[in-house]
């Protein structure tokens, strides 16, 4: 931690374990809980899961290396980091755009994450009120809706949510975001094995239907649109291509193995969107809903679902307790690069770096509810300012970064030294460079063409 008006000496991650917790925190949000299972149930379920998983460690895995990579040679804010890196290896100090761009994704992503973060806490409230009791999809579709309504409660729940994350980040690396996944990484994992436990218990046969709907290969409903889906959610479900990474990377000591770490972070994060299919699917089919609901899966489905069977409602909670946690470790981890950026290079302390980076994201996401109702008409490009974010921030911004990130780290850095700190045999080495040369690139470089279709 920086003490005093000098500010050389730069946060650490007090083990590998706490680095791993933290960035497995930030991988596994409401992308695993929310996003993934409402995707794979729109794109006929195993089509999806199983080009999700290829891409996962095909395209994401190489670009968390180099993320961590690069930020730990730079040991500072993404934007500095990539100037930094860039000068040392020979090359234009513009290549700070990747880092720009990144941090200003993070920033915007925050503002709309922490609205659905809001609801999720909210849901806690509502699932332990027994709201959702007896209920059928005219009901839960209705409080879903006049929830959406209603301003004052979307900020209430937005503030709080907001609140907590700044709280956390403002104590600092270690004593805040280190600290708060210890905790929280395996409450969820503890929670998750409830759930789907239950799951298994009371749905019975739609447990092997749902195992089924996720995991057994039909290979002909692979199409263009669920492979560039499920390409686009790698990306966001690995945090990748916002600065995250790349920050977290720089408060990384030397002796961390950067390729087994990222392995278990990958494999961390498959395997809670699997685990969350598996707790809610069970459910869905159980109770005769349609898996391909979309968006509302979650908060309108689901519920209909808690409502109707028996613990119903302490599952609810569980639900939504596990559904907030993870949003609030991703939530740290979209402030932290702004945060490190203020504090480097303002004359702000940590705490007045986070509170005035939080509040400006918090005004931010004001905007972004009143999308669901007062301004829902607001539109520029068709979109609300809800939409529109999210469009600009996941379809361009978080693909851009990314691009710029592998062609930096496989075409401008010395790729000699990132054999050796990555310690690849030759065979691996061919790999690594075959997949960070060429096929990641093309690979982000058509999901960015067809952002924009
Ligand atoms: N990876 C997080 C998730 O899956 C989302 C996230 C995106 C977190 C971007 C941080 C940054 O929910």
């Amino acid at each position: 931690m920086s003490t005093g008006t000098m500010k050389k000496s730069h946060s650490q991650w007090s083990s590998r374990m706490g680095f791993m917790l933290a960035a497995a925190g930030s991988a596994v949000g409401l992308g695993n809980i929310w996003k993934f299972p409402y995707m794979a149930g729109q794109m006929g379920g195993s089509a999806f899961v199983l080009t999700y998983l290829l891409f996962m460690f095909v395209i994401g895995l190489p670009i968390l290396v180099l993320e961590w990579l690069i930020g730990r040679r730079g040991q500072k804010n993404p934007i500095h980091t990539m100037e930094d890196v860039a000068a040392s290896e020979g090359h234009s100090k513009s290549w700070r755009w990747v880092g720009i761009i990144g941090v200003v994704g993070s920033f915007l992503i925050l503002s709309f994450y922490s609205v659905i973060g809001g609801w999720a806490t909210d849901y806690i409230v509502l699932a332990a009120q027994g709201s959702f009791e007896g209920a059928n999809g005219d009901i839960t579709g209705k409080i879903f809706e006049s929830f959406l309504g209603n301003v004052n409660h979307l900020l209430t729940w937005h503030t709080v949510f907001m609140a907590v994350t700044a709280f956390i980040v403002a104590m600092g690396v270690g004593a805040g975001l280190e600290r708060a996944c210890k905790i929280m990484m395996p409450g969820l994992g503890i929670l998750l094995l409830v759930l789907v436990g239950y799951a298994a218990y009371v749905s019975g046969p739609s447990f092997t239907a749902a195992f089924k709907f996720l995991f057994t290969p039909d290979f002909s409903a692979i199409n263009g649109t669920a492979m560039l889906a499920a390409l686009g959610h790698a990306f966001f479900s690995l945090s990748l291509g916002m600065g995250i990474m790349m920050a977290y990377g720089s408060y990384l000591g030397k002796d961390v193995n950067l390729l087994s770490t990222a392995c278990t972070v990958v494999i961390l994060d498959v395997i809670v969107a699997m685990l969350s299919g598996m707790a809610i699917f069970p459910l869905v089919f159980a109770n005769g809903l349609q898996p391909g609901e979309g968006p509302g899966l979650i908060f309108v489905t689901l519920p209909i679902a808690f409502g109707n069977m028996a613990g119903g409602t302490i599952l609810g909670v569980l639900f939504f307790i596990f559904l907030t946690f993870a949003a609030l470790t991703s939530s740290i981890s979209l402030l932290e690069p702004t945060v490190e950026l203020l504090e480097e290079k303002t004359p702000l302390g940590r705490k007045s770096a986070t509170i005035a980076s939080s509040l400006v994201i918090w005004a931010l996401g004001i905007a972004c509810l009143l999308a669901f109702n007062e301004w829902a008409e607001v539109k520029l490009f068709g979109k609300n300012l809800f939409d529109l974010l999210d469009y600009l921030t996941s379809k361009i911004m978080l693909p851009l970064t990314g691009l710029g990130t592998v062609v930096f780290g496989a075409w401008m850095m010395n790729q000699k030294r990132i054999r050796e700190e990555l310690n690849l045999n030759d065979f691996w080495f061919t790999v690594w460079t075959v997949l960070t040369r060429y096929i990641v690139p093309v690979a982000v470089i058509i999901i960015l063409v067809y952002g924009f279709l």
